[in-house]
């Protein structure tokens, strides 16, 4: 790299462009720390990349230059001995419920090869996970359990920040029963009820995902107020709810496939049902959002997208649902309320 490059006064829009074409050194530095497990090794005090290579068994020197780099990120920090330690961004890295760890390998794996085929996600239009490891991600991550548990976890690393922005800009206490439809491994479901001391819930997800879910939530504190079923909502929703609530499930799909699962939960609403879709709402414009590029997610990881108010609208109607309002939060999501027509 010239000097030109690294100076951003120059050539501010060479470097720029220079910086968003780079951004997988950074990504792949940042699994590779994940992967080893490094934020752990230096919990208990620094290490050097020697120390740390001989526990990992790792190339010295190579695993250095890595460190090195992060370092120069703010992730990890280098003494005068060249012993690493931990920074606030590199404790995002430790095994620990609510780290980042599980979402960095996430998009170090098979995000990370799925992107890599992005441009045939642009010819075909289908998503490149499939054509990438042979299976659509849902059937995939049933037939590979480790790499399920990790997504599960890593659900909560990358929207986790959102469960209570929702719960502050909505008012769940007045239902009697929540229903969360796709609700992974129930940390959302166990979040609206722990602040909702009144209200039931029933956790809804294919049975392999309940399943891993069902310790930890029965040993939870709402344990006695939450129902665990397992299912497909592509065949049928659990009935009795006041409100049918899906976070990150309607952008996973096309309009055939979050039609089947809107009017499964038609069929088994009540008419005072509300039906509550969090979802990112793509703004017009060129401005910058969050979920512009969890779009591209969409179209290569699942083959789905995230929507305009309008789009979210039209979906609505079809599947039989009046968009009541759109409650925005403070996090990147908002909640697209409907109720049945
Ligand atoms: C993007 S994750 C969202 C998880 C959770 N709602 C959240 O916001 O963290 C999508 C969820 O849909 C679930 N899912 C996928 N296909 C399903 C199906 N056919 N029936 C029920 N759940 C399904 C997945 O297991 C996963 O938990």
């Amino acid at each position: 790299m010239d000097q030109a490059q690294n100076s951003s006064a120059a050539k501010p829009a060479q470097y720029a462009i220079f910086e968003m074409a780079c951004g997988y050194w950074v990504s792949q530095s940042l699994y590779v720390a994940a992967k080893l497990g490094i934020a752990d090794l230096v919990a208990d005090g620094p290490k050097t990349a020697e120390e740390l290579a001989a526990v990992t068994k790792m190339h010295g020197p190579s695993l250095h230059r890595v460190l090195r780099a992060l370092a120069s990120k703010g992730v990890f920090a280098e003494d005068g001995e060249h012993r690493f330690g931990l920074t606030p961004a590199a404790e995002c890295l430790l095994n620990r419920p609510g780290s980042q760890r599980a979402m960095v390998l996430m998009m170090g794996e098979e995000h990370y090869r799925a992107y890599g085929e992005l441009l045939y996600s642009v010819e075909t239009g289908k998503p490149s996970f499939a054509h990438v490891f042979g299976a659509p991600i849902f059937e995939y991550l049933s037939n590979h359990p480790a790499q399920a548990a990790l997504f599960d976890e890593a659900m909560t690393g990358i929207h986790g920040a959102e469960t209570a922005a929702m719960i502050d800009a909505y008012d769940f206490a007045q239902f009697g029963t929540v229903v969360d439809i796709g609700g992974g491994n129930g940390t959302v479901i166990r979040t609206v009820l722990e602040k909702n001391p009144n209200v039931q819930g029933i956790l809804y997800d294919m049975p392999h995902v309940v399943e891993r879910a069902r310790p930890a939530l029965e040993k939870s504190s709402v344990a006695s107020r939450l129902k665990l079923v397992g299912g497909s909502f592509f065949e049928s929703a659990p009935s009795g709810g006041d409100a049918y609530m899906m976070r990150h499930i309607i952008h996973d799909w096309y309009d055939p496939e979050s039609l089947a699962i809107l009017k499964n939960c038609a069929a088994v609403m009540r008419p005072d049902a509300k039906l509550l879709v969090i979802d990112a709402v793509i703004e017009p414009g060129n401005g910058p959002q969050f979920s512009k590029f969890l779009d591209i997610t969409m179209l290569t990881m699942p083959g789905g997208k995230e929507r305009t108010e309008a789009e979210f609208r039209e979906l609505f109607a079809a599947a039989g649902f009046q968009l009541t309002r759109v409650v925005k939060t403070t996090s990147p999501v908002s909640i697209v309320e409907g109720k049945k027509r």
